[in-house]
Protein backbone atom coordinates (compact mmCIF):
# COMPACT_ATOMS: atom_id res chain seq x y z
CA UNK A 1 0.00 0.00 0.00
CA UNK A 2 2.91 2.14 1.33
CA UNK A 3 4.52 1.51 -2.16
CA UNK A 4 1.48 2.33 -3.95
CA UNK A 5 1.34 5.55 -2.46
CA UNK A 6 4.88 6.47 -3.41
CA UNK A 7 4.60 5.37 -6.80
CA UNK A 8 1.29 7.23 -7.41
CA UNK A 9 2.98 10.48 -5.96
CA UNK A 10 5.92 10.35 -7.83
CA UNK A 11 3.77 9.94 -11.24
CA UNK A 12 1.61 12.70 -10.19
CA UNK A 13 5.02 14.96 -9.65
CA UNK A 14 6.58 13.35 -13.19
CA UNK A 15 3.56 14.49 -15.17
CA UNK A 16 2.68 17.86 -13.52
CA UNK A 17 6.25 18.93 -14.73
CA UNK A 18 6.29 17.55 -18.03
CA UNK A 19 6.25 20.32 -20.51
CA UNK A 20 4.37 18.23 -23.02
CA UNK A 21 1.31 18.61 -20.58
CA UNK A 22 1.94 22.19 -19.65
CA UNK A 23 1.97 23.08 -23.01
CA UNK A 24 -1.57 21.10 -23.33
CA UNK A 25 -2.98 23.01 -20.61
CA UNK A 26 -2.13 26.26 -22.06
CA UNK A 27 -3.56 25.81 -25.40
CA UNK A 28 -6.84 24.40 -24.23
CA UNK A 29 -7.24 26.97 -20.97
CA UNK A 30 -6.18 29.51 -23.26
CA UNK A 31 -5.19 33.50 -22.43
CA UNK A 32 -6.28 34.76 -18.82
CA UNK A 33 -5.48 38.35 -19.73
CA UNK A 34 -7.62 41.11 -21.55
CA UNK A 35 -6.53 42.14 -24.54
CA UNK A 36 -6.19 45.75 -24.26
CA UNK A 37 -4.12 48.69 -25.35
CA UNK A 38 -1.24 48.32 -22.26
CA UNK A 39 -0.96 44.35 -23.20
CA UNK A 40 -0.61 44.91 -27.00
CA UNK A 41 2.22 47.41 -26.22
CA UNK A 42 3.48 44.61 -23.99
CA UNK A 43 3.83 42.60 -26.90
CA UNK A 44 5.25 44.56 -28.71
CA UNK A 45 8.18 45.76 -26.77
CA UNK A 46 8.68 42.17 -25.74
CA UNK A 47 9.17 41.15 -29.20
CA UNK A 48 11.62 43.86 -29.86
CA UNK A 49 13.56 43.21 -27.28
CA UNK A 50 13.73 39.35 -26.64
CA UNK A 51 12.71 38.24 -30.20
CA UNK A 52 13.96 40.01 -33.23
CA UNK A 53 17.31 38.67 -32.60
CA UNK A 54 16.32 35.36 -34.01
CA UNK A 55 12.88 36.22 -35.58
CA UNK A 56 13.53 39.30 -37.57
CA UNK A 57 11.90 42.85 -37.07
CA UNK A 58 8.99 42.12 -39.32
CA UNK A 59 8.57 38.26 -38.11
CA UNK A 60 10.07 36.90 -41.33
CA UNK A 61 12.28 34.14 -39.38
CA UNK A 62 15.43 36.45 -40.61
CA UNK A 63 17.08 37.35 -37.80
CA UNK A 64 20.49 38.06 -37.42
CA UNK A 65 21.39 35.97 -34.74
CA UNK A 66 20.49 32.62 -36.32
CA UNK A 67 23.07 30.58 -36.88
CA UNK A 68 23.76 28.68 -40.14
CA UNK A 69 23.35 25.12 -38.47
CA UNK A 70 20.03 26.63 -36.38
CA UNK A 71 16.62 25.53 -37.32
CA UNK A 72 14.56 28.22 -39.21
CA UNK A 73 12.47 29.83 -37.78
CA UNK A 74 8.52 30.07 -39.06
CA UNK A 75 7.66 33.16 -41.20
CA UNK A 76 4.95 34.87 -38.82
CA UNK A 77 3.81 37.16 -41.55
CA UNK A 78 2.65 35.04 -44.57
CA UNK A 79 -0.37 32.74 -43.15
CA UNK A 80 1.64 30.21 -43.25
CA UNK A 81 2.52 29.65 -39.00
CA UNK A 82 -1.33 29.21 -38.25
CA UNK A 83 -1.05 27.70 -34.95
CA UNK A 84 -3.39 28.74 -32.32
CA UNK A 85 -2.56 31.67 -29.56
CA UNK A 86 -2.09 28.96 -26.74
CA UNK A 87 0.25 26.89 -28.63
CA UNK A 88 1.90 29.78 -29.55
CA UNK A 89 2.50 31.00 -25.79
CA UNK A 90 3.63 27.73 -24.50
CA UNK A 91 5.68 27.12 -27.36
CA UNK A 92 7.50 30.43 -26.40
CA UNK A 93 7.15 29.47 -22.70
CA UNK A 94 8.72 25.81 -22.47
CA UNK A 95 10.81 26.28 -25.70
CA UNK A 96 10.52 24.58 -29.09
CA UNK A 97 13.06 21.54 -30.12
CA UNK A 98 17.03 22.61 -29.48
CA UNK A 99 17.06 26.05 -31.18
CA UNK A 100 13.75 28.10 -29.86
CA UNK A 101 14.74 29.15 -25.88
CA UNK A 102 12.19 28.61 -23.00
CA UNK A 103 11.62 32.02 -21.71
CA UNK A 104 9.97 30.69 -18.43
CA UNK A 105 12.69 32.63 -16.87
CA UNK A 106 12.66 35.56 -18.34
CA UNK A 107 9.63 36.66 -18.85
CA UNK A 108 6.28 36.83 -16.96
CA UNK A 109 3.48 34.83 -17.55
CA UNK A 110 1.57 37.68 -18.80
CA UNK A 111 4.26 39.22 -21.45
CA UNK A 112 4.53 35.38 -22.58
CA UNK A 113 0.76 35.79 -23.74
CA UNK A 114 1.05 38.99 -24.77
CA UNK A 115 4.27 38.40 -27.19
CA UNK A 116 2.17 35.54 -28.64
CA UNK A 117 -0.79 37.81 -29.24
CA UNK A 118 1.99 39.76 -31.12
CA UNK A 119 3.24 37.06 -32.64
CA UNK A 120 -0.66 35.79 -34.52
CA UNK A 121 -1.15 40.05 -34.94
CA UNK A 122 1.63 39.58 -37.21
CA UNK A 123 0.12 38.01 -39.93
CA UNK A 124 -3.54 39.93 -39.49
CA UNK A 125 -1.44 43.01 -40.37
CA UNK A 126 -0.21 42.18 -44.04
C1 LIG B 1 18.17 32.33 -30.22
C2 LIG B 1 17.22 32.53 -31.28
C3 LIG B 1 15.77 32.70 -30.93
C4 LIG B 1 15.20 33.62 -30.06
C5 LIG B 1 15.90 34.68 -29.22
C6 LIG B 1 13.78 33.40 -30.14
N1 LIG B 1 13.49 32.39 -31.01
FE1 LIG B 1 11.65 31.64 -31.47
N2 LIG B 1 12.49 30.23 -32.63
C7 LIG B 1 13.82 30.14 -32.94
C8 LIG B 1 14.04 29.02 -33.84
C9 LIG B 1 15.38 28.61 -34.42
C10 LIG B 1 12.78 28.43 -34.06
C11 LIG B 1 12.46 27.17 -34.88
C12 LIG B 1 12.62 25.99 -33.93
C13 LIG B 1 12.35 24.66 -34.57
O1 LIG B 1 11.45 24.55 -35.41
O2 LIG B 1 13.04 23.70 -34.19
C14 LIG B 1 11.82 29.22 -33.29
C15 LIG B 1 10.48 28.96 -33.23
C16 LIG B 1 9.55 29.79 -32.65
C17 LIG B 1 8.13 29.61 -32.71
C18 LIG B 1 7.40 28.47 -33.41
C19 LIG B 1 7.23 27.28 -32.50
C20 LIG B 1 6.38 26.24 -33.19
O3 LIG B 1 5.16 26.32 -33.03
O4 LIG B 1 6.94 25.41 -33.91
C21 LIG B 1 7.55 30.65 -32.04
C22 LIG B 1 6.07 30.91 -31.82
C23 LIG B 1 8.63 31.48 -31.56
N3 LIG B 1 9.83 30.93 -31.94
C24 LIG B 1 8.45 32.65 -30.88
C25 LIG B 1 9.48 33.39 -30.30
C26 LIG B 1 9.28 34.57 -29.49
C27 LIG B 1 7.94 35.22 -29.23
C28 LIG B 1 10.51 34.96 -29.07
C29 LIG B 1 10.83 36.09 -28.13
C30 LIG B 1 10.18 36.07 -26.83
C31 LIG B 1 11.49 34.05 -29.63
N4 LIG B 1 10.83 33.12 -30.38
C32 LIG B 1 12.85 34.14 -29.45
C33 LIG B 1 14.83 30.95 -32.46
C34 LIG B 1 14.68 31.94 -31.52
Amino acid sequence: MKIKGIVAAISVLVLSSCSHIQKTNMAIWGNPYDVNDTFVALGKSTYEQQCVACHGVNGLGNGAELKANMATPPNFTDGTYDKSLGLVAANIKYGKRIDMPAFRDKLSDEQIWAVANYVKSLHQQL
